[in-house]
């Protein structure tokens, strides 16, 4: 089966394409660079001792798009193209819906009008919103989100699921993802933000390699045990698997409608279990302050995983230890990442 995967050069992207390979896929992957390196492609070819069918463009190109699907019979698409930074999408709003939802649309149109039958689209647990009780769960409605990044998110999935209830025989997927951290085992592929990292994980492998001094644990007043932010934070390769199963859910059932799964452990992690966890499991020290808390944080969020358990025989399986040594290994093996930022 022909999959195409558009952000396939980006972490969860990669990570993907190689569980893809594995199980036997072929892969045309789709990214217009914009956060990541082809060079990712190589070490991919390295782990899996396959290929992927790199083109470098863009999902708002309907030329581009016109042509791959003319050229490739393309039997599935996993879609993780997008920009994915909550504070960048607060200041450049209209970036962010161009790219996530108009680039999403010429991305879905192209596939509707190619007859593809299975969509699988990268969602995040930020479609729940502030009010949502914990854990969350699928039969919870759509919240709203604060941010464009996550308004963002919410739109395409509504997007995603007129086009399915509209056009026959266009299964779509709609995977809710929770934290991914780590990397392959490899320490080949791994996260590589561009400039200051946003997210939790990057920033402290970047202070534990040196790059930066220390870490800001954003808040440490939250009615939590130790006053820190709660996540469920999931191994990246777990949530690759995740994606294999969807597809092959999606062509067992082959019923033009939309399924909806939570990926994440089922697990609440603190910011500071994450550092003392770290040092422990690396040997390696992260100076940290506590500083004010980051505005649009919410305290405490996890997934119930029980529907993706049921659904696609799919839970993850590493521990945090694990993904704490793979995102280490990763960060001391490739201290520039791709070093192309
Ligand atoms: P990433 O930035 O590493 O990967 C995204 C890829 O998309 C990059 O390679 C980028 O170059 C490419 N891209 C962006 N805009 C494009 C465009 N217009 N055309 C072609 N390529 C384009 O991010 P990631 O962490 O791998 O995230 C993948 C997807 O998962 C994103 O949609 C993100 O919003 C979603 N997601 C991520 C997380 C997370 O914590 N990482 C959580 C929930 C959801
Ligand atoms: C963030 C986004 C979310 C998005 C996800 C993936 C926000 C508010 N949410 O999730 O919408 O889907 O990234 O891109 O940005 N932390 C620190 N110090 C740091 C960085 C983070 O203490 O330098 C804390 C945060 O306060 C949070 C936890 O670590 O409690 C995890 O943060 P992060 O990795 O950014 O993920 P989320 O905020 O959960």
């Amino acid at each position: 089966m022909n999959i195409l995967v558009t952000g396939g050069a980006g972490y969860i992207g990669s990570h993907t394409i190689v569980e893809l390979l594995n199980a036997g896929y072929t892969v045309i992957a789709l990214d217009n660079l914009v956060n990541s390196s082809r060079k990712a492609f190589e070490r991919i070819a390295h782990i899996t001792h396959k290929t992927v069918e790199f083109i470098e463009g863009d999902i708002r190109d309907k030329a581009l798009l016109k042509k791959i699907f003319a050229n490739y019979h393309i039997d599935g698409i996993i879609h993780f193209a997008g920009l994915k930074a909550v504070g960048e999408s607060a200041e450049k709003p209209l970036e962010y819906f161009d790219n996530n939802v108009t680039g999403s649309l010429c991305l879905i149109k192209a596939a509707v009008a190619a007859h593809v039958p299975h969509f699988v689209f990268s969602s995040s647990a930020t479609v729940y919103g502030p009010e949502a009780p914990v854990p969350y769960q699928e039969t919870m409605p759509l919240g709203t989100a604060s941010n464009p990044y996550g308004q963002s998110k919410i739109m395409v999935e509504q997007i995603l699921s007129s086009t399915s209830a509209a056009v026959n025989n266009f299964t779509v997927t709609l995977l809710r993802y929770f934290n991914p951290i780590g990397a392959h085992c490899s320490g080949l592929i791994g996260e590589d933000p561009k400039g200051i990292p946003n997210n939790l994980l990057p920033f402290v492998t970047q202070v534990a390699v040196g790059k930066r001094a220390q870490l800001s644990i954003f808040g440490g007043d939250y009615p939590t045990p130790d006053g820190t932010c709660i996540r469920d934070y999931l191994h990246v390769v777990d949530l690759a698997k995740g994606h294999v199963k969807a597809l092959q859910a999606s062509v067992r059932q082959q019923d033009g409608q939309v399924h909806i799964y939570n990926l994440g452990t089922g697990r609440g992690i603190s910011v500071k279990e994450i550092v003392e966890t770290f040092e422990n499991v690396t040997a390696k020290a992260v100076p940290y302050t506590v500083a004010p808390r980051r505005v649009g944080d919410l305290t405490a969020f996890w997934a119930d995983p029980s529907k993706a358990q049921q659904g696609l025989d799919w839970q993850a399986e590493h521990t945090l230890e694990d993904m704490l040594k793979d995102a280490w290994r990763w960060q001391e093996n490739n201290p520039e990442g791709y070093g192309e930022n």
